[in-house]
């Protein structure tokens, strides 16, 4: 038995949850409840990240307080996440006092210990754009939009020496002690670490961004965004500051998007070797979704919201569909029509027209007789009893192990759905309609290894499509078929 501990990013409160979000969020989901399967002690974290600028600006456009605005938002995600089946262990928010506390310890240590100074901030803004831009943003000095040299604007500001940890953060990536993964991505920060790493500022006047957690040692300044954000990963385990951090840490995976990979593999471990604290094992980075080949963006108008999705074509149809279509770790595309189109390919007719035709071939032809699956535990079959219950082959398992630990959630459900398909060819080949005039004997060895593989298909499913799967194994469990409803009504 194992710990595991997986972290989504903790999401924005200025927008609300979409399918980008819930992208990263069924992800983990599905590596946290497959590692519960296999008997690990797991520790899913994900949550709100609700201070800042952006936030500050939002709520007083809507003449609210950050806090009450905060409050409002999460409770969409809090809902979104209910109706992903999300089995997260603990939902923080960065605004909670807990949260609060540790940040300010960390910021006090950082401090004393000589990782903070006082410096400038220097910031690059674009009028024509009318945003703060990074020097990294800027091409040859320009803004890549306008092509105007922006403003410079300095203030004072406290410093991270964030330069120090370059070649000792290059180190650590390149012998994959921090595992980035895909590797181009683990390329791309090494060439990025190369190009060398600068100090950061970790902090702005309150007079620009009051909404934010105070420096402990200069009351005029609020902590940058990210330096708060990033420790919702250890506060997230309830640690504060001065005590021995939980056994889950560090992180087995952290999932996140590209846009937020380079700041969590220089900015994320720098603050860590800091603290003395051991690094994530590895960060896997997926990529962007667009909506019918284009940016989703809130200017578009085309931003897509799961619970609508969900309404319509049930959780684990959403579920299965955002992790069959597009390679993680690569970009894709998202449509209405690519998800109708599998729903009623890959679940109405493959999977859902296998399971009630044997459901009602069992009934019929067998009086509802059918091997039972002996279940220790109250619920589900564990890995080990339904080895030894139904047919699934060692490397059968093996290889899902694999496939689950590389995160190649499509390959998976390719696999999966070609078992579905044999079982559908061995009813055809098999014909159980004429077996059931002339081989009595035969019919039912049939009929017992379709529900077997049916049993085994479902538990892979497990942790994709939770429900679907549960369904279906409390169907087939024996002594006697359980009768139900088609598992996905066609939608046209
Ligand atoms: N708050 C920061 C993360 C702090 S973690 C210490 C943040 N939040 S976010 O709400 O903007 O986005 C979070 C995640 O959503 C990122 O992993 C990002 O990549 C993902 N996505 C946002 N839009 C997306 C798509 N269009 N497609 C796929 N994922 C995308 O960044």
């Amino acid at each position: 038995m194992s710990k595991f501990y997986i972290t989504t990013p903790i999401y924005y409160v200025n927008d609300k949850p979409h399918i980008g979000h819930a992208y990263t969020t069924i992800a983990a989901d599905v590596l946290a409840r497959y590692h519960r399967l296999i008997g690990d002690v797991v520790f899913f974290s994900t949550g709100t990240d609700e201070h800042g600028k952006k936030i500050q600006q939002i709520a007083e456009a809507k003449k609210m307080l950050p806090q009450q605005f905060c409050d409002g938002m999460v409770k969409d995600f809090k809902l979104a996440w209910q109706k992903l089946n999300i089995s997260y262990d603990k939902f923080i928010r960065t605004t909670q006092k807990d949260h609060i506390k540790t940040t300010q310890w960390v910021l006090s240590y950082l401090y004393q210990n000589n990782y903070l100074y006082k410096g400038e901030y220097q910031s690059f803004y674009c009028v024509g754009c009318e945003q703060y831009k990074q020097k990294s943003d800027l091409i040859k000095g320009r803004c890549p939009d306008h092509g105007t040299v922006p403003e410079v604007h300095k203030e004072e500001a406290y410093l991270f020496r964030m330069s120090q940890f370059q070649n000792c953060l290059a180190d650590f990536i390149k012998k994959d002690k921090l595992l980035i993964e895909p590797k181009e991505r683990k390329n791309e920060v090494l060439s990025f670490i190369k190009g060398g790493l600068e100090d950061i500022a970790i902090s702005r006047r309150k007079t620009d961004v009051y909404w934010g957690i105070t420096l402990p040692f200069d009351s005029r300044h609020t902590v940058y965004v990210w330096l708060d954000a990033l420790l919702n990963y250890l506060t997230v385990l309830g640690w504060s500051g001065d005590e021995k951090i939980s056994e889950f840490w560090p992180p087995d995976v952290q999932l996140m998007g590209k846009d937020i990979l380079r700041i969590h593999a220089t900015f994320w471990p720098s603050l860590l070797l800091a603290l003395n604290l051991p690094l994530p094992q590895r960060l896997f980075v997926h990529g962007y979704f667009t909506i019918n080949g284009q940016k989703m963006s809130k200017s578009r108008g085309n931003i897509i919201d799961p619970i609508a999705i969900v309404e319509k074509y049930g959780t684990d149809a959403f579920r299965y569909f955002i992790l069959r279509e597009v390679s993680f770790g690569k970009d894709g595309d998202f449509s209405m029509e690519k998800l109708k189109q599998r729903y009623n390919a890959d679940l109405v007719n493959d999977l859902g027209n296998l399971v009630q035709r044997i459901m009602v071939m069992v009934s019929r032809y067998l009086k509802g007789k059918i091997p039972v699956l002996k279940i220790e535990k109250a619920e589900l079959p564990s890995i080990r009893e339904l080895q030894e219950q139904t047919k699934i082959a060692a490397a059968e398992i093996k290889k899902f192990d694999k496939l689950v630990n590389e995160l190649k959630f499509d390959e998976i459900l390719v696999w999966i759905w070609q078992k579905v398909r044999l079982a559908n060819q061995l009813v055809e080949t098999s014909k159980p309609w004429i077996l059931v005039k002339n081989n009595p004997q035969k019919l039912e060895k049939v009929l017992n290894d379709l529900v077997s593989s049916i049993v085994e298909i479902a538990w892979f499913l497990l942790p994709f499509m939770p429900e679907t799967a549960e369904k279906i194994i409390n169907i087939y469990k024996g002594p006697k078929i359980k009768l139900e409803k088609p598992l996905f009504p066609r939608i046209v």
